[in-house]
């Protein structure tokens, strides 16, 4: 039997990673702070990638960490089945007063692929619970991803996440992707092209009757998939056609919540507001794991109403609503409002923005988006080999020193939120120099 001692790389099947390469050639991270991560020989990497996408407060803020201190040293742990903890409704009601109009109504979980599974479950309950039980379909989008849940491959739309792994739900649907539509290539901001894709639902309708549909669920900025920005108009028609045939809206707000696109939510900065709202990842800076939905106060009330039992919604999770996570959870909030890094990722747009198109005439870049602080940047696919050019770069990236996120041949970047311009421009001065390095 080979060996596996305490070191040994083995044991740890790693997620989403091609292991027997990562072992071969391990690159390890032992420290943060702030922008930065540091290795174990106590090298600095500057996160270009607000560690996946959900740091944006930057690292190991001490409010952050001394607030999991405490609450770790006062109440471990306490079940939310029955029973709770103030910090519990305190985190809540601050959600409530941040969240868009009307979806002052909190779940907690523990992850965005909890949270979306618990979004899809309170839509079709909430469909039975107002006498439209027949409501069951779920709609989707190609190229949408919404985590790793029976209930997120199924709505989600990336091949890969999906083919592996049985039937998954029936009744699933899905609208068509919003990306390469002709025009959009170098788009600044939304692209000008594609909001009749949304269109699309009409059809979806057409075939299967509004009156079998309970919600459609997408990103507002697709982020996994290689950032896919919504084109002007397409989320507002999407919300208008969900209006007339009465079907739920959810907004996977994972990546998008809590600054990223330059206001709390991409639900503000669009101004279309969903049914439901996916919320995990700067929920809590990461520190602590934790996911949200935000629902309707309307939806809520139905199903307080509606409900057949003294339990309303039969869902929860042993840590729904952790101490640990409330406490990192509130600290989050106030670090974000008292350093206004919502409003900071929104100044600073228009420099990210020109600095990442600075990158237009680099080797090997075929297209560039960007909106709040998030850009990707799309690489020509080595012919035969897709993905192997970004999976280069992110090696050489970060051997000079720079954490960015590889998905297919896309560099997707979303730096915590308190980047300033200096190391915007280390980033742009790295991947160009990586890029121009590899073949
Ligand atoms: C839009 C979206 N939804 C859901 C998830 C899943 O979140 P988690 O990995 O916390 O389960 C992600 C993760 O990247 C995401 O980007």
């Amino acid at each position: 039997m080979p060996d596996a001692g305490a070191n040994s790389l083995d044991a740890f099947w790693m997620p989403f990673t091609p292991n027997r390469r990562f072992k071969a050639n391990p690159r390890l991270i032992s420290g943060a702070r702030d922008m930065n991560y540091i290795t174990p020989d106590g090298r600095e990497i500057l996160d270009g990638t607000a560690g996946l996408w959900c740091v944006n407060a930057g690292h190991n803020r001490p409010r952050i960490v001394e607030a999991i201190q405490r609450q770790a040293a006062q109440l471990d742990y306490v079940s939310s089945f029955n029973m709770s903890h103030p910090l519990a409704f305190t985190f809540a009601s601050r959600l409530a007063a941040m969240t868009p109009p009307g979806l002052d109504r909190i779940f907690f979980s523990n992850s965005g692929s909890e949270s979306v599974d618990t979004a899809l479950k309170i839509a079709l309950a909430y469909q039975r619970a107002r006498g439209k039980a027949g409501k069951t379909r779920l709609i989707g989008r190609e190229r949408g991803y919404h985590g790793v849940g029976f209930g997120g491959i199924s709505v989600g739309g990336i091949v890969r996440n999906r083919m592996y792994f049985g039937s998954l739900l029936t009744g699933v649907d899905h609208l068509p992707h919003t990306h390469g539509v002709a025009g959009n290539l170098f788009s600044r901001g939304q692209p000008d092209h594609g909001a009749d894709l949304a269109d699309v639902l009409e059809r979806l309708v057409a075939l299967h009757d509004a009156s079998t549909i309970a919600a459609v669920i997408v990103e507002p900025v697709a982020g996994s998939t290689g950032v896919l920005i919504p084109p002007k108009g397409y989320l507002e028609r999407l919300r208008a056609l969900c209006d007339k045939h009465d079907i739920l809206l959810i907004f996977d707000e994972v990546i998008t919540g809590f600054g990223r696109v330059g206001a709390a939510f991409a639900a503000e900065r669009f101004g279309v507001v969903p049914d439901i709202m996916c919320l995990a990842k700067g929920l809590t800076n990461a520190a602590a794991p934790a996911g949200a939905v935000a629902v309707s106060r309307t939806i809520h009330d139905a199903m307080m109403e509606g409900a057949d039992a003294p339990i309303e919604l039969f869902h929860g999770y042993t840590y729904s609503a952790h101490p640990l996570a409330c406490a990192a959870g509130l600290a989050t909030l106030d670090v974000y409002a008292e350093e206004g890094l919502f409003e900071r990722a929104l100044t600073l747009e228009p420099y990210w923005e020109a600095a990442m198109h600075s990158l237009a005439d680099a080797r090997h870049v075929i297209d560039i988006r960007n909106l709040g602080l998030i850009a990707g940047i799309e690489l020509e696919p080595r012919p035969g080999k897709p993905t192997e050019r970004a999976i280069e770069a992110y090696e050489a990236a970060f051997d000079a020193g720079l954490m960015i996120r590889v998905t297919g041949d896309i560099i997707a970047l979303s730096p915590p939120l308190i980047i300033d311009k200096a190391q915007i421009d280390q980033i742009v001065d790295t991947l160009r120099a990586v890029l121009s390095r590899i073949d």
